[in-house]
């Protein structure tokens, strides 16, 4: 029987909290394509307090598309797609203040690759789309907490389609057409740990992510809204731009999609809080502010999509 399942908004923008579903228990049809047209319209579902164990995560995750890992983990031969979010297993990210990149990754010892094991990694600074230099995205990533920090440790998601909604319809217009190159940044393959994946996978993996090329202005598979497709951790320039207008351009949309009217900021209050998002069409960051503070997130990933260019009107789900 179907539960009475309530979508409550937490901003105008993005972002809603899922209430009357208990995802201990098996969760029939209807309600799994609630909790997924919420998750197109929302961006952002945060199920609250519901200490999920980890089988209960991948099946909440599987959801949204069947459990796969980055498409980078698949390339490099593993196959789980879970990810501990642990800073003291991973290296640290900061920005260099100027372009906004990753950059300074310490490279940490050595660890022994396991396909069965999680992969740690380090948390994530900066605003970023996972790996958007690849051909295609999960479709949702799913984070369960389970060590909070007692202070700081949100995690703030960005909606790229009401950023896209809210630029004039000639910047619209004008964006759309245009291209994006997304590149591997510097201190990337330290912080996957690459060299746990063989002698010749460094070379492997430079051979296939080349930089590549983007939409500015992409569609949702699901809804057909627009979002902007550019982020500060991966996009280099905009193709057919000088330096200097590329550089301008992408300052004035980093800037844009980052206002904090299109912005959800998750604390997490309780250990057992799990937070999905669309990863087509939303940024994500993790602020450095807990420190010394241990912090635990696990992520699962669903589902692969490709940013493709619109190709019919706008339209929303109701
Ligand atoms: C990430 O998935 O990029 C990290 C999210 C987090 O640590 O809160």
């Amino acid at each position: 029987m179907s539960s009475v399942i309530q979508v409550v908004p937490l901003t105008s923008n993005v972002g809603a909290r899922i209430e009357g579903v208990d995802l201990h228990a098996d969760v029939d049809a209807d309600d799994i394509e609630q909790i997924r047209r919420a998750l197109w319209h929302y961006s952002v579902l945060v199920f609250a307090g519901q200490r999920l164990d980890a089988g209960e995560h991948s099946r909440l995750t599987s959801f949204f598309g069947s459990l796969a890992p980055l498409e980078i983990f698949t390339f490099l031969g593993n196959s789980n797609p879970g990810l501990a979010i642990d800073p003291r297993k991973g290296g640290t990210v900061s920005s260099d203040g100027k372009s906004g990149r990753p950059v300074g990754f310490e490279k940490p010892p050595a660890v022994k690759a396991s396909a069965d094991a999680l992969h740690p990694v380090s948390e994530f600074a900066g605003w970023h789309t996972d790996s958007s230099f690849t051909r295609r995205l999960p479709q949702a990533a799913a984070l369960r907490a389970e060590v909070i920090p007692p202070v700081g440790g949100d995690t703030t998601f960005s909606s790229l389609c009401a950023a896209y909604e809210a630029l004039s319809p000639t910047m619209q217009g004008w964006l759309q057409g245009i291209q994006a190159l997304h590149v591997v940044p510097p201190g990337y393959k330290n912080a996957i740990k690459i060299w746990q994946y063989g002698e010749d996978a460094e070379a492997r993996f430079d051979a296939e992510y080349q930089p590549r090329e983007h939409p500015v202005v992409i569609e949702h598979p699901e809804t057909g809204r627009k979002a902007l497709f550019v982020n500060p951790g991966y996009t280099h320039r905009i193709v057919g731009m000088t330096d200097r207008e590329s550089a301008s351009m992408l300052r004035f949309l980093y800037d844009h999609i980052t206002q904090p009217e299109f912005v959800y900021r998750h604390h997490w209050s309780e250990p057992g809080d799990v937070v999905v998002w669309d990863e087509l069409v939303c940024l994500h960051r993790a602020p450095n502010d807990f420190r010394p503070h241990e912090r635990r997130l696990v992520r699962l990933t669903a589902g692969q999509v490709a940013p493709n260019p619109p190709t019919r009107q706008s339209t929303m789900i109701g």
